[in-house]
């Protein structure tokens, strides 16, 4: 039931034109075959090149670095559902690259992201980066202010992460990071238990 209103509605993002300007690819392609019953879905920002051949968020390097945090929170991706804010690879130099989501991009994307929550209906949403959580929360949110804190939002708990790419950049960041999944693991046993 839940599968094929999430198919229903992959088929209409791959049909999205979106008027902002830049160049992006692949919009609707790419979805999770995670558990479309977990409580918890960590969302991401936007697809990259690897995600678009696949058809499946974080499967580049970014994908491997969030699956070796997910083990410290002790999930695995049966455990959880992924997904993007931004529903098509925003990319620059013909394609050669990719780039951030713009402010018109997150905002047209905006009621995708929404109707595939109302769908999934989680109680967590893990927010991976800035531009996750800006989509949620507006302008104000920057991760490196709130990371693992979670805080209520409408009917879900948010819980800020940086971004699993943060970390290839920010070696620094990697020890942040895995204490932030840790604790996460944590917190779920006492919040969905
Ligand atoms: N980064 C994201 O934010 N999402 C993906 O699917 C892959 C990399």
């Amino acid at each position: 039931m839940k599968d094929k209103a999430l198919l229903e509605l992959y088929n209409r993002i791959v049909n999205c034109r979106c008027p902002c300007p830049g160049e992006r690819t692949g919009a609707g392609l790419v979805r999770d075959r995670g558990n479309l019953g977990a409580r918890i879905v960590f969302l991401g920002e936007a697809p990259g090149g690897e995600e678009i051949k696949q058809g499946m968020p974080f499967v580049g390097q970014a994908g491997r670095n969030l699956d070796e945090y997910l083990s410290l929170a002790g999930l695995g991706r049966s455990d959880v559902f992924i997904t993007n804010a931004i529903k098509c690879r925003p990319t620059q130099n013909d394609g050669r690259s990719n780039r951030k989501p713009r402010a018109c991009e997150i905002k047209h994307c905006a009621h995708w992201l929404d109707e595939e929550l109302a769908l999934l209906s989680p109680r967590v949403i893990v927010a991976l980066g800035d531009v996750a959580l800006k989509r949620l929360i507006g302008g104000s949110g920057r991760i490196g202010n709130c990371h693992g804190q979670p805080f209520e939002l409408e009917k879900y708990i948010v819980f800020p992460m940086y971004h699993p790419a943060a970390s290839i950049y920010r070696r620094a960041l990697v020890e942040v990071i895995q204490a932030d999944f840790k604790r996460l693991g944590v917190w779920l046993q006492e919040i969905l238990n």
